[in-house]
Formats: structure tokens, sequence, C-alpha cells
């Protein structure tokens, strides 16, 4: 198949950006291609013109590191539903299809260099609370700690969240709340989790404010991004646990009224 590309092209995080239009190097490209697998055939050809390939994320090409992620025409890692940009495969575009390829869109996220974008606002994220301190070493004997089979299939499903940030690049107002929740929600519903859920939940939505992600208004487009389908109903848990802790937060001593 043949198509016409325009992708965007940006040297670093302050230079300005423009859309490059790429047209004989994305000629003859197989449908049983990945989307990164015709970049890298373009890449080829643009390496052998003697110009700088298009840098991207990827890592594991398996849909299961988080790494790669761009938009293809308005939507996050392409057109087909709960599926990564490695996993996605050519044969989801026509012969003569326009694609215009850009990087995830949120201020969180700043650009790196052409397609691909700095995440550690993610990992910020994690390391304020998205953990559990219970002693490590060999995995407990599995019925040690029972677990209701609900909690542990709701678990699980939070679980697959890939931290690829498309929920942020879909969402009007680059929101993390997805993320954010499916990242709490998988501890806080097991009981490995629950010693730290209160300090978990502030902690984690307190870092996301901070990086400058903005608040969930229900928009529903991070669902409709994920490729692993986390449901919006983890965001719905994450703002009770939120609640209950704050209002379980102690009070400063004599801040109001002291022994009145
Ligand atoms: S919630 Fe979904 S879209 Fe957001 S980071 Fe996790 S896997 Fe990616
Ligand atoms: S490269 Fe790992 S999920 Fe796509």
């Amino acid at each position: 198949m043949n198509l016409t590309l325009h992708v965007w092209r940006q040297k670093n995080r302050t230079a300005p950006g423009a859309f490059v239009s790429y047209t004989e190097e994305a000629r003859g490209i197989s449908t049983d291609m990945s989307f990164l697998e015709m970049l890298d055939v373009v890449n080829e050809r643009l390496i052998h013109k003697g110009q700088e390939p298009i840098a991207f994320d990827h890592d594991c090409r398996e849909g299961i590191c988080g790494q790669c992620g761009v938009v293809v025409n308005g939507e996050t890692h392409g057109p087909r539903r709960a599926t990564t940009t490695c996993q996605l495969h050519m044969r989801s575009f026509r012969d003569g299809d326009v694609l215009t390829i850009e990087p995830w869109r949120a201020g969180a996220f700043p650009v790196v260099k052409d397609l691909m974008v700095d995440r550690s606002a993610f990992d910020r994220v994690i390391a304020a609370g998205g953990f559990i301190s219970v002693r490590t070493g060999n995995a407990p004997e599995a019925n040690d700690v029972a677990v209701p089979k609900q909690d542990a299939d709701l678990a699980m499903d939070a679980a697959a969240c890939i931290g690829c940030g498309a929920c942020v690049a879909a969402c009007p107002n680059a929101s993390a709340m997805l993320f954010v929740a499916a990242k709490a929600e998988h501890l806080n519903l097991l009981p490995q989790g629950h010693p730290e859920k209160d300090r978990r939940v502030v902690a984690m939505i307190d870092q996301a404010d901070a990086e400058g992600f903005g608040n969930c208004s229900n928009h529903g487009e991070c669902e409709a991004a994920c490729p692993k389908e986390i449901s919006l109903g983890f965001i719905a848990r994450l703002n009770g646990d939120y609640r209950r802790a704050l209002v379980k937060r102690p009070r400063t001593v004599g801040a109001s009224g002291g022994s009145g």
C-alpha cells in the first residue's frame, strides 16, 4: 500500500515543531507490518537519503510496556480499540490513506523530539504512593491471605494499566485520573495495599496535580482511548477513597477551638 504521512517533526523541547509530509518514503508498505514497523521502513529510507530519522517511543512491541504511543488522525494509538500503537497493523488502513501522526499532546508530557514525549511525570506519581511497604522476599503462599474473587478480578483489571499515557493525551483536560485510579486501586483493592491506602490516594492525586495534569470532568475519552480497557469505574472508586482519606486525615492540634 502507498501512503502519505504528515509527521510532527520537532528537534527538541524548545524548538518549534511543524508537520513534514512523506510520500516517497511511505510507498510499498505491507499490510502485515505493524505501525511501528512501517515507521522503521520510512526511517531506513530517510537514512539512505541522508536525512534524520523520525524519533518515536517504543520498547517491547508486544503491547505490554506502555512505551509506544502516537496520535494517528486524531486518535490515540490509532483507530483500533484496545490496541497499542505497536500492536496496530497496517491492514487497519487503506491504500492511498493520508495519515497525520503526532506525539501525545499534554503540558505534563513535553515533547522530547518528534513523536517522543517525556512521561516521567507518571513515574513521580507512582513514587508518591503507588507501592506497598510489606516486607519483600519470597512470594507468600497464595492461600495465606484470603482475597475475595471479585476483588482479585477487579485488582487484576486495574493492574492491566501499562502507563502509556493515552488517557492523558485523549482527555480535553489532559487529566491523568484514569492512570492514577488504575495504579492506586489495584493496590487499594488488596489486603496488602490497605496499610497505605489513605496516604496513597492523597499523595498520588496531589502529585498528579503538582505535575500539571488537569482535573477529570467525566468526558470519558480516557476510557475510550485506553488500550487496556481500564474502566471509568476505577476513577469513581478512587474519588470515594480520596474523600474517605480526607475525612480521616488527622486535624492539626489546636487548629479550631482546642479543648472547647
Ligand atoms: S489507564 Fe489506559 S490509557 Fe491510561 S496509562 Fe493506563 S493503559 Fe494507558
Ligand atoms: S512498545 Fe511496548 S506497549 Fe508498545
